[in-house]
C-alpha cells in the first residue's frame, strides 16, 4: 500500500486509535496533523530534516541536571509562555505567572526571615520583601517561597563551579504572611547561548538578553502554585526579553539607599495566590 499526502497523515493519526487514554490520542493526533502540515507548508527538504534531527540530538546531548537546553528551546520559541497562559486562568487580583526557566534546582537551602541568601555572590546587596496574600488581601501564613536569581555578572550559581548555592533558598512566611531576605540586585543577563539554542538565536538575528529579574515559586495548601518573576523597572531589555516572559504587573522598583558609605537596594512585592477553586484549569 503506497501511502502519500493526506492518506499518509490520516494513516499515522489512525495508528493512535488504540491509545491508552483519550487525551493521549487527542494530543498525538493533533501533533501528527500539525507536524505534517508544517512540513507541507515549508516544503521541508531532506537536508533540512537531517539538520533538525542533528539540532535536536545536540540539544539532548548538551542537557544535564543543571543545563536544561530543552527548557531553553521551549522558552525562546514562546512555547513556555503560551503554556503558562493556557494553564493559569485566575482572578485579576492574583499575581500573574511567567516562565519557570532552566535554572531552578530541587533541594535549595532553607532560610529564615531576613537571612542573607547571596552567600558571597558578587553584586550590590538587595533586601527583597513583601507578603504572600490571597485574592481577598488576607495574609497566608506558612506559605513556602522558593527564590532563585543570577548574580551581578549575570550567572546563576549552577553555571559556576561552586561549593554551595548562591542567591537560592526557600523560606516560610510568618503569621502576617511576610517574606524577607537579602540577596543581590539582579542584572540583565544573556541566556546560555554557547549551545544549539544560541545557534538558533544567531541564525534568527535575535539576541540572548533577559531583563533583570528575581524568580519565585510559591506554594501553600489549598492554593494553586505560583511560578513567576519580579522584574526591575527601567531595565533596557523589558521590551525584548529573549523568552517573552515580561508582564507589566510583574515590574517593580528597586530603590537605591545610602547607608554611610554603603549602597544597597530594596524591592517590595506582594505575591498573591489564587485558590485551587479560583484557578480554572
Ligand atoms: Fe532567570
Amino acid at each position: 500500500m503506497d501511502l502519500q499526502g493526506d492518506d499518509l497523515t490520516e494513516a499515522v493519526v489512525a495508528s493512535f486509535d488504540g491509545s491508552e487514554s483519550d487525551r493521549y490520542k487527542t494530543v498525538m493526533s493533533a501533533l501528527v496533523r500539525h507536524l505534517h502540515a508544517f512540513a507541507r507548508e515549508v516544503e521541508l527538504t531532506e537536508d533540512e530534516y537531517f539538520t533538525a534531527i542533528d539540532f535536536l540530538t545536540r540539544t539532548g546531548q548538551i542537557s544535564t541536571g543543571t543545563r536544561q537546553e530543552f527548557v531553553l528551546l521551549a522558552d525562546v520559541l514562546g512555547l513556555s509562555m503560551l503554556t503558562v497562559g493556557l494553564g493559569n486562568r485566575k482572578p485579576p487580583e492574583a499575581t500573574q505567572s511567567t516562565v519557570f526557566g532552566p535554572f531552578f534546582v530541587e533541594g535549595s537551602p532553607e532560610a529564615q526571615l531576613g537571612d542573607d541568601i547571596a552567600n558571597g555572590a558578587p553584586g550590590q546587596p538587595c533586601l527583597v520583601s513583601g507578603k504572600v496574600l490571597n485574592t481577598k488581601g488576607e495574609p497566608i501564613a506558612g506559605a513556602l517561597v522558593e527564590t532563585w536569581q543570577a548574580d551581578e555578572d549575570g550567572f546563576y550559581d549552577v553555571q559556576k563551579d561552586l561549593d554551595g548555592p548562591q542567591n537560592r533558598a526557600h523560606l516560610a512566611t510568618d503569621a502576617e504572611g511576610n517574606y524577607r531576605f537579602w540577596a543581590v540586585k539582579p542584572v540583565a543577563y544573556p541566556i546560555p547561548d554557547d549551545g544549539p539554542v544560541g545557534e538558533l538565536l544567531r541564525a534568527g538575528g535575535r539576541g540572548p538578553m533577559r531583563p533583570a529579574h528575581i524568580h519565585f515559586m510559591v506554594t501553600a495548601p489549598g492554593y494553586s502554585r505560583l511560578i513567576t518573576h519580579v522584574f526591575a523597572a527601567g531595565d533596557e531589555y523589558l521590551d525584548t526579553d529573549a523568552v517573552f516572559g515580561v508582564k507589566q504587573s510583574l515590574i517593580a522598583d528597586f530603590t537605591e539607599h545610602q547607608d554611610d558609605d554603603k549602597t544597597y537596594y530594596s524591592v517590595e512585592y506582594d505575591l498573591v495566590l489564587a485558590t485551587t477553586e479560583e484557578t480554572q484549569q
